[in-house]
């Protein structure tokens, strides 16, 4: 019964601090499949500005949230709102921040 609650509560959106490890995977395979696109496989820059961590000191979490989450504007950088939420986009900032 423990084990039961306890996978209710990791497997439940709700209480999610961050995505399901199913979740975690499909975000890695977007960032190096889609993003990688355009900043390039090891998000060295292409298209797209590179997204390494030496890259992003200068710039706030909320900065680049927002760009992930609306594009910009008159560029190529699509909005990624339609495709996930706030709490993946943090994620995903935090994972260009921390890549392992
Ligand atoms: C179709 C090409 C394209 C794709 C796909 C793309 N980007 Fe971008 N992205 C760009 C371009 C171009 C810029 C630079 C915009 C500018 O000139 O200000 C950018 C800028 C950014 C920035 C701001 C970087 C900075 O230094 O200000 C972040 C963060 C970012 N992209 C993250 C992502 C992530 C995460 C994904 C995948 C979910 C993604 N991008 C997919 C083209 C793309």
């Amino acid at each position: 019964m423990k084990k039961l609650l306890f996978l209710l509560f990791i497997s439940c959106p709700c209480f999610a601090a961050e995505p399901s490890p199913e979740r975690q995977t499909e975000l890695r395979n977007l960032l190096k499949n889609d993003c990688g696109a355009c900043h390039g496989l090891l998000l060295q820059g292409g298209l797209g500005s590179p997204l390494q961590p030496q890259d992003l000191t200068q710039k706030s979490d909320e900065f680049l949230i927002d760009t992930i989450a609306s594009g910009r504007k008159n560029t190529a950088m699509p909005p990624w709102k339609p495709f996930m939420t706030q709490a993946e986009i943090t994620w995903l900032v935090n994972l260009l921040r921390n890549p392992n």
